[in-house]
């Protein structure tokens, strides 16, 4: 048996019903904040994630599923949405408007990390991307849009850490601080830490391995080596999120796992002892120089992206049932090759006019296509014999009512539509 490579996994029925919804509920809150979809490739050239030599981060320089095409391009199964997102931004122009442009995407990333629970190598993301104003404003829009989707799916402990990383110069002085720190503890940083050290020592604070370690807990904060500008930038999100009721920690050691960020920097965490290290649902932050970094423009932007396996997860621990009861408006019964046919044509003019029909195609036993209508929570099941066919009719039962009667085949549709309409006005819908 071949079976599905590791860190991946197949989303079956019924449960394929929860990402719907889910994929639902993210389109009506990215309406409600203006937010357009856009759909990028799942690969993309390798340049587009590994821009930077000197980038620290795991995801780039360990995760990355990169390989050669046939023509010996370099590619890349996209880790992540935003370089995407920026590398489509910057060649198809979207900044010549010279509006804020803001985006947002749902679909599969690629990590090659040590698969767990809530930790893939095939994983979703819904995230979000504004571009082209450097407006803390805009900041807290994106955290509350965050806010809103943990509330539309009900989703419950989820609190907002944030951080600022500070502006280029804040950084340089921190960023001299650090090294000068952490220098003293060389001998006891972690072979990823030496590295960061030389190249990115922010993102020594990330560290997995040696956090616990009082020299971590020693270390100087960001917040005594901002300049004024980043202070009161901060204060401005900070101020913006109080505006709307949404609450916050500060987490000083924040700095996230990628090297893009600068200034806001934030994370959504569920407070689910079982979900262990993978309880960080969402995260995101300002990033000013990617656009530039792409090859276009100087262009702010913020964003932030949620795994789609965790926030399932959440919503299901937090007993918020994603999967509605599915229905079919009728399953046919045929017994008998004529009748078979008559019921194709009937099913055909209902699905035309929008109701869904099933019938079974294994021809099965009276006793097994009955229960095939019940598992499939069919409204009326319909039964075709001879005797009904010679006379152009055919036998519906009413599931909700339990009522049987005998109606000319040609009525089928009309007689379902009448019904489902009285019971539910909003038309032929069945949820
Ligand atoms: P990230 O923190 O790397 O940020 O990923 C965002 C979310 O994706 C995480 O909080 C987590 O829920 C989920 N995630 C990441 N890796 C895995 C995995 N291996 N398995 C399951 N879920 C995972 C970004 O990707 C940034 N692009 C976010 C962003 C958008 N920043 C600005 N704009």
């Amino acid at each position: 048996m071949i079976t599905k490579p590791k860190g991946t996994y197949d989303v079956l029925p019924p449960e394929s019903l929860k990402w719907e919804k889910l994929e639902t509920t993210v389109r009506k809150v990215c309406k409600l904040y203006n937010y357009k979809e856009i759909r990028t490739p799942i690969f993309e050239s390798s340049e587009v994630f590994h821009r930077d030599v000197n980038d620290t981060s795991d995801m780039v320089t360990k995760e990355t599923y990169d390989f050669k095409d046939r023509s010996e391009r370099g590619i890349t199964l996209r880790p992540e949405g935003t370089a995407g997102v920026a590398r489509a931004y910057v060649e198809n122009k979207l900044y010549v408007d010279n509006s804020v442009t803001k985006l947002f995407y749902m679909g599969p990333m690629f990590r090659y990390e040590r698969p767990q629970k809530g930790r893939n190598r095939q994983f979703n993301q819904f995230g979000v991307e504004a571009l082209g104003s450097d407006n803390p404003l805009l900041d807290a829009e994106v955290i509350s849009l965050g806010a809103s989707l943990i509330r539309a799916l009900g989703l419950k402990d989820v609190s907002v850490k944030i951080n600022t990383l500070g502006d280029e110069e804040s950084r340089n002085k921190y960023r001299e601080v650090l090294v000068s720190h952490f220098t003293k503890y060389k001998d006891c940083l972690c072979e990823d830490c030496l590295n960061r050290l030389e190249k990115n020592p922010l993102r020594i604070l990330d560290c997995k391995v040696d956090h616990d370690k009082d020299f971590f807990k020693t270390a100087p904060k960001i917040n005594e080596y901002l300049n004024d500008a980043s202070k009161e930038r901060f204060n401005t999100v900070l101020e913006a999120l109080d505006n709307q009721g949404l609450k916050y920690v500060i987490d000083d050691n924040l700095v996230r796992g990628l090297d893009y960020y600068s200034d806001t920097v934030f994370e959504l965490v569920v407070n689910i002892p079982e979900f262990g290290a993978q309880n960080v649902i969402g995260g995101g932050g300002r990033y000013n120089k990617l656009i530039s970094q792409l090859g276009g423009p100087e262009t702010p932007g913020v964003g932030m992206a949620f795994g789609v396996e965790r926030l399932i997860m959440a919503a299901d621990y937090a007993g918020k049932n994603l999967q509605p009861k599915e229905q079919i408006h009728a399953y046919f019964i045929a017994l008998g090759k004529k009748a078979e046919m008559a019921c194709l044509k009937a099913i055909n003019v209902c699905r035309i006019g929008g109701l869904s029909c099933e019938m079974d195609y294994k021809e099965g036993s009276l006793k097994s296509q009955f229960k095939k209508a019940d598992s499939n929570n069919a409204l009326f099941t319909l039964i075709l014999g001879d005797n009904e066919l010679n006379e152009g009719k055919i036998n519906i039962k009413d599931n909700t009512t339990d009522s049987q009667e005998t109606i000319n085949i040609e009525e089928v549709y009309n007689y379902i539509l009448t019904k489902v309409t009285a019971q539910n006005p909003c038309g032929s819908c069945n949820k």
